[in-house]
């Protein structure tokens, strides 16, 4: 089989990392050049023992400078995109929305019109659940749910999923675009709320929890996504929206509870803290096409999951304390110290 060659940007952070192991470690048919910015999501440690794999190259860029891109698809004859690169926590683009803009919607923007210039064979998109915005206590989210986007991290991502259709209603660009839910695993940035509760579980600290805590997410183990994306690359139909998810809703309080009670703390560590504003009650996917269709289902229960999640976090002590060294000291008193 001839080797595929595809450009993987954000590939340095929680989601990207996993997918670029996963395809290094089973799928020797491709050839991956990884484009991240390295800002303080990304992190080549989450690459270790793959950075100098002979199927990777790893190039520093942000995917809003169009000539880099450009050259980069020249040098390395990219047939396919596949876009993780984004500004992705819901608090920060709260309190500093511009960013948001410019990476998740110009930076989309940019990397579409290089995915049109050079004729790119398809460009996946990887969006987000939150694009339609939020539920009341029943239903679920469908492909064909309107986009209600109400932060503004969900609208840049509702927005730049508009971008891609439009590229391929306009010049018949050929598009993937996923949503998935509430992803957990390893490599995951402890700003998001299971690594952050699972550090400040493990020293002792106050659990933060916003609001009431029942506001619900509905989780999928990150193997489960990245294995749902690697299905949309090999059989997605060309522009379809396929979303991702695996039926796994709790509140928030439930899985800090399981948080606790799996590290051996005591519930009293829990703080209800002001809430998030414009906070989305609650989160639910509806996968049936994505199974039907890619034949994909998520296999990590949730129980099993954050068992597991929780291992890799005490196992990778070195890890986690790099992270939350320096400026997330600075980013946790901000963000907290007023809640
Ligand atoms: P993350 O914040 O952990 O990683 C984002 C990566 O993008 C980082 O490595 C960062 O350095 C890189 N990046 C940021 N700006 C860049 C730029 N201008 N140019 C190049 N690289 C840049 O995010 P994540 O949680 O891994 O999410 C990855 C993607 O999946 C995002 O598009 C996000 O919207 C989407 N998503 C996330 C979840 C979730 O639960 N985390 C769920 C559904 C969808
Ligand atoms: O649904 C998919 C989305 O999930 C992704 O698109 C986003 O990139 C990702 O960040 C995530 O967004 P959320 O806002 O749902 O995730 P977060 O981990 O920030 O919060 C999960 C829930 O926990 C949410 O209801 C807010 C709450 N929370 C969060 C933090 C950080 C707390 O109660 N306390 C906290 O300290």
């Amino acid at each position: 089989m001839n080797t595929k060659r595809i450009l993987v940007t954000g590939g340095a952070g929680f989601i990207g990392s996993n997918f670029v192991r996963l395809m290094l470690s089973e799928q020797p048919d491709y050839f991956i050049v990884n484009l991240d910015k390295l800002t303080y999501a990304g992190n080549l440690k989450n690459l270790e023992g793959f950075l100098k794999h002979p199927n990777h190259v790893f190039i520093k860029e942000d995917i809003c400078n169009g000539q880099a891109v450009e050259k980069i698809i020249d040098e390395h004859k990219i047939e396919v995109i596949i876009n993780f690169a984004a500004e992705s926590h819901v608090d920060r683009s709260i309190t500093g929305p511009k960013i948001f803009i410019e990476t998740n919607v110009t930076g989309t923007l940019t990397l579409l019109q290089a995915a049109r210039d050079k004729k790119i064979e398809r460009f996946i998109q990887i969006s987000t659940d939150e694009v339609y915005g939020e539920l009341g206590p029943t239903g679920k989210f469908t492909e064909e749910t309107p986009l209600a986007p109400n932060s503004p991290y969900s609208a840049s991502k509702a927005s730049a999923d508009l971008l891609v259709q439009a590229f391929g209603h306009t010049w018949g660009l050929k598009y993937n675009i996923t949503r998935c839910s509430n992803n957990y695993g390893p490599y995951q940035f402890p700003e998001k709320m299971i690594p952050l509760m699972i550090n400040n579980a493990l020293n002792n600290k106050p659990l933060p929890v916003y609001g009431d805590g029942l506001n619900v997410r509905d989780w999928i183990h990150v193997e489960d996504h990245c294995r749902a994306v690697l299905k949309v690359l090999t059989n997605g139909n060309q522009g379809e929206v396929y979303n991702i998810g695996s039926s796994n809703e709790k509140t928030n309080l439930e899985v800090v509870k399981t948080i606790l009670k799996l590290v051996d703390k005591p519930e009293s560590l829990i703080t209800f803290v002001t809430d998030r504003p414009g906070h989305d009650r609650r989160y639910a996917i509806d996968s049936t096409k994505t199974n039907a269709q890619l034949n994909w289902h998520a296999e990590t229960n949730f129980a099993q999951g954050i068992k597991n999640t929780i291992d890799w976090y005490l196992q990778n002590k070195k890890w986690l304390d790099d992270v939350t060294s320096g400026n997330y000291q600075q980013y946790y008193q901000q963000m907290y110290a007023d809640r």
